[in-house]
C-alpha cells in the first residue's frame, strides 16, 4: 500500500527523485525535490499542468530559505517574519540553483513555510526544499484530505503521507512586493485586512502577466455550476422544476429555502472558516450526485470570503445569475 503516516517512507522516495502526496495546513500539495528537474517533471505529468504554471516551494525552517531565494527586501522580510509559518506564499528573487522548470522560467519563486507541524516535519526529513502544487490534477478543485485525491493521482506518485483533513481547506495566500506594495495574486486565507497589519498598501492584483496559474480553468467540477448573486433565495425558490439541481447554501439560509422533490441541498456551513475547510470536497461529491446542475449562493466579498468567492466563481466558469 503506497499510503500511510509515515515519514520515513515518504521522504525517502523524495531522496529516490519519486513524487510525493503531503498534508498541509491548507490542502494536500504533491511534492518533489525542488533541485530535482526529472522528479518536478514527473509533478506536471502526474497533475497535466501546463509548464508555464510555476510551482510553490516549500521549506521547513529558515535556513532553508537561502537555498531557494536571495536579495529579500525590508518589506518581504517583514513578510516573511509575521506570516511564516502559515498560508502564505511569498514572491521573492529565485537562487541559481532553482530550476527553471520550477518557476515557470520566471526569475522569482514563490515560497513557503507551512505551519503544519507533519509538513514541516517531513520536509526537515527530505533535507531539501519541496516544489509542490496543490495535490489535485488540473482544472479540478485542490484536495483536502487523501480519500479525495487517491484514484486520480495513484498511478505517478510513489507515497501518500496521510493526515487528518487539512485545517484551513485552501490555498495559501499568493503575495508579491511590487515598488513597497503588497500585491495580492491569489487571496487565501490570510486576507487583505491581515497583511494591513505590516503596511497600509496592499492591493488586489489579478493580472495573468504576474501569476501564470490564475488564467487557467480551476477548482471545476464535471456537473455544471452557477453562482447566484444579490437575491439569491428567492432566485432559487424561482428555479425551473424540471431538473435535478443541487444547491449549497449557508446553514443559515437552509429554512428559508422551499424544498422541492428535485432538490439536493448542500449546508456549506455556518461560519466562512468551515466553509473553506468543506468546499473543495463538497464540489469534488458533486460529481457523485445524480443531478444535472448546481446552484451556489454568493458570499460577502470580505475576509476570508475574498479567496471563497475567488473559488466558487471558478468552479462555476464565470457562470452567474
Ligand atoms: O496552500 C498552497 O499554496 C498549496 C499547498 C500545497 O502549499 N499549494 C498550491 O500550489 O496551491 P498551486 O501550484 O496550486 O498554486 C500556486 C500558485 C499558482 O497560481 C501559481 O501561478 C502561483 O502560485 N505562483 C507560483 N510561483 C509564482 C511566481 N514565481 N510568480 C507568480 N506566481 C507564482
Ligand atoms: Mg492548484
Amino acid at each position: 500500500m503506497n499510503r500511510g503516516k509515515d515519514i520515513n517512507i515518504a521522504s525517502k522516495c523524495i531522496l529516490n527523485g519519486d513524487i510525493v502526496v503531503f498534508p498541509t495546513e491548507t490542502v494536500y500539495g504533491i511534492g518533489a525535490n525542488c533541485f530535482n528537474i526529472e522528479a518536478v517533471n514527473k509533478i506536471f505529468k502526474a497533475k497535466n499542468r501546463p509548464n508555464d504554471n510555476p510551482l510553490i516551494v516549500h521549506i521547513s525552517d529558515f535556513n532553508m530559505l537561502n537555498k531557494v531565494a536571495c536579495d529579500i527586501n525590508y518589506l518581504e522580510q517583514k513578510l516573511i517574519d509575521k506570516f511564516m509559518p502559515g498560508p502564505i506564499s511569498v514572491i521573492l528573487n529565485k537562487t541559481d540553483d532553482i530550476p527553471l522548470c520550477v518557476t515557470g522560467n520566471l526569475p522569482t519563486v514563490a515560497v513557503r513555510m507551512p505551519s503544519s507541524d507533519i509538513a514541516r516535519k517531513f520536509i526537515a526529513m527530505c533535507d531539501t526544499p519541496i516544489a509542490a502544487p496543490s495535490a489535485n490534477v488540473s482544472t479540478k478543485p485542490s484536495g483536502t484530505s487523501i480519500d479525495e485525491i487517491y484514484e486520480e493521482l495513484n498511478n505517478n506518485v510513489a507515497y501518500f503521507l496521510e493526515d487528518e483533513k487539512c485545517d484551513i481547506g485552501i490555498e495559501s495566500t499568493v503575495v508579491k512586493v511590487i515598488d513597497n506594495t503588497i500585491h495580492i495574486l491569489r487571496p487565501g486565507y490570510i486576507t487583505c485586512e491581515d497583511l494591513k497589519c505590516i503596511t497600509d498598501n496592499v492591493v488586489y492584483d489579478n493580472k495573468t502577466i504576474i501569476s501564470p496559474g490564475m488564467k487557467y480553468k480551476h477548482y471545476s467540477p464535471n456537473t455544471k455550476c452557477i453562482l447566484v448573486t444579490d437575491d439569491y433565495i428567492s432566485k432559487i425558490n424561482n428555479l425551473d422544476n424540471n431538473i435535478k439541481i443541487a444547491v449549497m447554501v449557508e446553514e443559515k439560509n437552509i429554512d428559508k429555502l422551499i424544498k422541492k422533490d428535485n432538490m439536493y441541498i448542500i449546508n456549506l456551513g455556518f461560519s466562512y472558516s468551515d466553509i473553506a475547510k468543506n468546499l473543495f470536497k463538497y464540489l469534488r461529491d458533486l460529481d457523485n450526485l445524480d443531478i444535472d446542475v448546481c446552484y451556489i449562493q454568493e458570499l460577502k466579498n470580505e475576509g476570508i470570503g475574498v479567496a471563497l468567492m475567488n473559488r466558487i466563481i471558478k468552479a462555476c466558469e464565470y457562470n452567474s445569475i
